[in-house]
């Protein structure tokens, strides 16, 4: 099928080039001029794990391109997808400018019977307001066409998001149109064959799912956050409990990873932004308001923790390991490093920092502390007359360091390992003065 992909962020990019390699010609469109003339020069806007060389592949085979211009994206696909971002607005709620103005493109361009497919993150009610939209630019154009609006959230995660869009755990779709239903599971074929579980629903239910799925493991995560809390005081293991409660099949050992909070582009925008939507219709949405203030709290503790272990941290360096929200993505958006380095800067501290694919983008999110900051280039070169490390995110190459070389080179031996990283090693806390998270 002729499909076409607006937002070539990371989901609409990830998703252009997984549909092309599903065997769909594929236009990605981004108003983004200059995204879109490195990815014609086959420059990726994102670091994403094997997105290149399928990307590469696709383009190679015609079956991917990439333009800004919206009317060829338009008259020339059956199927539309909207992927750009929803921002949250000064309230906390979804800013759905992006959407509404793709919208309204659409509505101008309209050559036809087509799928308008949803991918962003929305509200409730969202999939109404793009199908007004769109019938409104039609009738300002006096023209009439047939088109149908369907939700069909996306669930891929930063870091794993190739295999998670040519192997999802479910695929949702939303709308009540049985034409529109047919034209996706032929989007999906290849899943659809696979076995791949299908989830048919109504719009809403299907645009509530994406909230409910996101503030779910929100609120997993700040439960064991706000446990691993209890634990440091009560003298227990919050690894050892995490995995206790997962063998029972009902909880899962996943999301259970205590840590400094989550963050990322999703969590945070998409809790607050369901607790807005509760408030709109008069319903507290109490738990996931909870999670978020336990979010808050979570990365202030760890400010807190750092400061009374080393008796103040004025005119101290820490070493800080890490500065993405997870490993294996170049994204900063809402990571916790940013509070917790500005918490330690706020109270005298000089940084020095790595990571392997942040830096870049810590360097204008931080732009504001660049007195305090010192970005490095590797691990060593962080611990080098530092008092402290801190292990912000868990990086596969932070896993096997040398901690002895590290150690040699700092001026104290404090090391705050957030993510649990070394904290089954015993060796590790022969060298440091050692404190993981949720345990002693
Ligand atoms: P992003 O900010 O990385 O990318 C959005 C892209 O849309 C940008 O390249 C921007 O230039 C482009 N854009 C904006 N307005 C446009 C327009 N009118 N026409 C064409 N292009 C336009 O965003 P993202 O992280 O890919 O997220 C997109 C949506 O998907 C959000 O709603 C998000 O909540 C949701 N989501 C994100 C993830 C994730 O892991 N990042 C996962 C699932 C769902
Ligand atoms: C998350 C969801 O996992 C995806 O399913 C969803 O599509 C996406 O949001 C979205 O809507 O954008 P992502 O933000 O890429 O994906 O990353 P996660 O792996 O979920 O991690 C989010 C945050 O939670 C990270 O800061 C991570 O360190 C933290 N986390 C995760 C924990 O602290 N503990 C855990 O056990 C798991």
């Amino acid at each position: 099928m002729n499909v076409t992909v607006i937002g070539t962020g990371y989901v609409g990019l990830v998703q252009g080039v997984i549909l092309s390699e599903f065997g769909h010609k594929v236009i990605c469109m981004d108003i983004d001029k200059t995204k879109i003339e490195n990815l014609n020069k086959g420059i990726l806007p994102i670091y994403e794990p094997g997105l290149k060389d399928i990307l590469e592949h696709n383009v190679n085979e015609k079956r991917l391109s990439f333009t800004t211009d919206i009317k060829e994206a338009i008259l020339n696909s059956e199927v539309i997808f909207i992927a750009v971002g929803t921002p949250p607005s000064d309230d906390g709620s979804a800013d759905l400018k992006y959407v509404l103005e793709c919208a309204k493109n659409i509505g101008e361009n309209l050559n036809g019977y087509k799928v308008i497919v949803n991918k962003s993150t929305v509200p409730v009610g969202t999939g109404d307001l793009v199908e007004k939209e769109i019938e409104k630019v039609l009738g300002k154009r006096g023209v009439k066409f047939k088109f149908d609006v369907v939700s069909n959230p996306e669930f891929l995660r930063e870091g794993k998001a190739v295999n998670d869009c040519l192997r999802p755990d479910r695929v949702v779709i939303g709308s009540e149109s049985t034409k529109a239903l047919d034209i996706m599971k032929k989007i999906y074929d290849v899943l659809y064959i696979n076995k791949t579980p299908f989830v048919f629903t109504n719009r809403r239910t299907s645009e509530m799912i994406k909230y409910a799925s996101n503030a779910f493991l929100a609120v997993k995560i700040s439960y064991i956050n706000e446990m691993a809390l209890l634990a440091e005081k009560v003298g227990a293991n919050t690894q050892e409990i995490a995995q206790a409660m997962g063998m029972d099949g009902r909880i899962s050992p996943k999301f259970l990873h205590c840590g400094p909070g989550y963050g990322g582009s999703c969590f945070p925008k998409d809790t607050k932004a369901i607790v807005e939507i509760g408030k709109e219709y008069g319903e507290n949405m109490s738990v996931i308001a909870a999670a978020i203030s336990a979010n808050e709290k979570q990365k202030q503790k760890m400010v807190e923790k750092i400061i009374k272990e080393m008796s103040g941290v004025s005119r101290k360096t820490i070493g800080i390991l890490g500065l993405t929200f997870k490993p294996e993505t170049d994204d900063m958006r809402d990571a916790p490093s940013i509070d917790i380095i500005r918490g330690l800067v706020i109270n005298g501290a000089k940084i020095k920092a790595y990571c392997p694919k942040g830096i870049e983008e810590a360097k204008w999110r931080l732009k504001d502390l660049n007195r305090d900051i010192e970005f490095c280039e590797n691990e060593v070169e962080c611990s080098k007359g530092s008092d402290a490390i801190v292990l912000m995110t868990e990086w596969n190459q932070f896993r096997g360091m040398d901690l002895e070389e590290l150690k040699n080179r700092m001026k104290d031996n404090f090391y705050f390992d957030l993510r649990n990283v070394h904290s089954k090693d015993d060796n590790v806390r022969k060298i440091f003065r050692y404190f993981p998270v949720g345990q002693c």
